[in-house]
Order: C-alpha cells, then structure tokens, then sequence
C-alpha cells in the first residue's frame, strides 16, 4: 500500500491523538487561533478584563462548575489553584468558548459576551489560550513557528511562501528575545527541549498580541532553571497582557501571584495572597482531606 502524505499532514505536530480525548492538549491550530489577531480597543472602562458571573457547566448531571463567579483585573497576574478536578480546565474552556456554560455571564471587557461568540471569534477578541501539553510545528523551525502564527493567512504553505514586511521581523525578533530562542532560531522545534517548546508555544501566543492569556500547567515537567525563567516571563508580561495561570506547582505560585483563586468542586472557594489562602481553614480541609 503506498501512503501519500501531503504537506498539510507532514506539518502537523507529530503526536498521536489518545484514544480517549485528552482536554490537556490542543492542536496547534486550536492552542493559538493561528493566524488571529486581537481586535483594537477591547472596552476595559471598569478595570476588569474577564467577568464570570453565576457560571455552571454540567455533563451528565454532574456540575464541573457550580455558580462561579471571577473577576480578572486589567493587567493583572491570576493563578488559579485547586485539587484534581476541581473544574480549572473547564473554567477555561468556559472562557475560550469549548464549552457552553448551562447558565451564567460571560464578559470579555465591557462589552463582548463570551457565551455567544464561537471559539475563533473569542481568539481574534484577544483571548489567547496554552494548553498543558506544547503543540508546535516540530518539523518547522523556530522563526518559521513564530512566522505562522502571526499570519491571517489560514494555508501553512501560503504563509511560509508570503513575504514578511520588516515590521513584522522586527516582532519576530523581538519576540525571539523575550523567550530567549534567539541563537536556536533556525533550530527546529523538534530538537528543542521540552521547556524551550513551552516558551516557543508562548512566543506563538505572543505574536497574536492577546490581551489576555490562559496558560494551563505551564511549568509541568521543566526544569528549575526553565521554571525560573517562565516566572520571570510571566512577571514581565503582566500589565501589557492579563495572565490567568492554572499551576499545582505552588513555590512557582509563590513567585509569580500577588492574587490566587482557590477553585473546589466548580465553585471559588478561595482567594487572597497565596499566604492568605494557605491559612485559609476551608484550604487546608480540601487540600489536607481533613
Ligand atoms: N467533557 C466532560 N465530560 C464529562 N465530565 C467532564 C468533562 N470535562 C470535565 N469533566 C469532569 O468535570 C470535573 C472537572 O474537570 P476539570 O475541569 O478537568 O478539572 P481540573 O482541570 O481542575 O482537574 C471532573 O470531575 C471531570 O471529570
Ligand atoms: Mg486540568
């Protein structure tokens, strides 16, 4: 039997999909909005950038959010902490629109209802989202990376062809600094580590200039040094971006959040400084079984 691949396949990441699907990993196509670009003035007049007001998702009977209602300043840098299942990858797909909440408010800014645009509309809106599990092209190079995901253009071969206007190296350029992949920029992603993966996937983010950015897990499996330096990132993308960060790994929370929300069974149960939820009496029962 001969097997024709064509470019389209030979371009996709060379995982292959689970058996069972796995809600931690996206396509790059879905993990980026490839090719989105944030809409100009998104309208922030009170200060908040995400309202959720009374949001329940169900499956089955079964409420995987339960009432929840969070707000997320302009600019600021929100972790998101709780046990297993607690409904942390549902809130975002509440927010990037995967999942339709059964009830409850949605805003981006003022002025965009969430629950009634579809998922390519919320990314061109601003909202850009990583899942756990990086999703790069890895037969493609790092520039080359970066290059598609600032194009519009939705064919990958049409895009790689396309010239790029300086203004648009210079954004690579830059971008390429702020991950610090500058010297491996015509590595390809396959070759990169596992961690300089999670930073190219965050360069591809960045490149689409999101106002505000869902990172899932985003320093499961590095090393100290790489979670060191994605706090760092992290830090420095604060008030040009909001951040909403999910992450079990609490010395990283320490670092990086002066705000943590504690979520439990779809509700907020929590939030504070990462010292005021860890003292925090209904914490310490869910997190301690007590
Ligand atoms: N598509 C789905 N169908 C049925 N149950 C789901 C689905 N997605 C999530 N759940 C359930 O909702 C709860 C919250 O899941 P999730 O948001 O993945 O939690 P977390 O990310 O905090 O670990 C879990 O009990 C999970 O099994
Ligand atoms: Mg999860």
């Amino acid at each position: 039997m001969r097997v024709t691949a064509t470019a389209e396949f030979m371009l996709e990441p060379a995982f292959f999909p689970p058996l069972e699907p796995n809600r931690d990993a996206g396509t790059s196509r879905d993990a980026l909005g490839l090719g989105q670009r944030a809409g100009p003035g998104l309208n922030t007049r009170h200060g908040t950038i995400l309202t959720l007001e009374d949001i329940s998702v169900s499956f089955d009977g079964f409420r995987a959010l339960n009432n929840l209602n969070l707000y997320i300043g302009v600019g600021e840098l929100r972790c998101i902490i709780g046990p297993n299942g607690a409904g942390k990858t549902t809130l975002m797909d509440v927010i990037t629109g995967k999942t339709r909440p059964s009830h409850g408010k949605a805003w981006f800014g003022e002025t965009l209802n969430l629950t009634q645009m579809s998922e390519v509309q919320i990314a061109q809106a601003g909202i850009g989202r990583k899942f756990q599990k990086p999703t790069v092209f890895e037969a493609l190079s790092v520039f080359e990376n970066l290059e598609l995901a600032q194009k519009t253009d939705k064919s990958v071969w049409a895009s790689l062809r396309a010239r790029l206007s300086g203004e648009q190296k210079d954004r690579i350029s830059e971008v390429l600094e702020t991950i610090r992949l500058t010297s491996a920029v015509n590595r390809p992603a396959g070759l990169l580590s596992h961690g300089q993966k999670q930073f190219l996937e965050i360069g591809m983010l960045l490149m689409q200039d999101p106002q505000l950015l869902l990172l899932d897990e985003p320093v499961a499996g590095m090393t100290d040094a790489e979670t060191e330096f994605t706090a760092e990132l992290f830090k420095r993308l604060a008030g040009k971006h909001s951040l909403m960060v999910v992450e079990h790994d609490m010395g990283f929370v320490g670092s990086i959040a002066d705000h943590v929300t504690v979520l439990h069974q779809g509700s907020v149960l929590a939030e504070g400084s990462l010292e005021q939820v860890q003292d925090n009496e209904r914490v310490i029962e869910v997190y301690l079984g007590r």
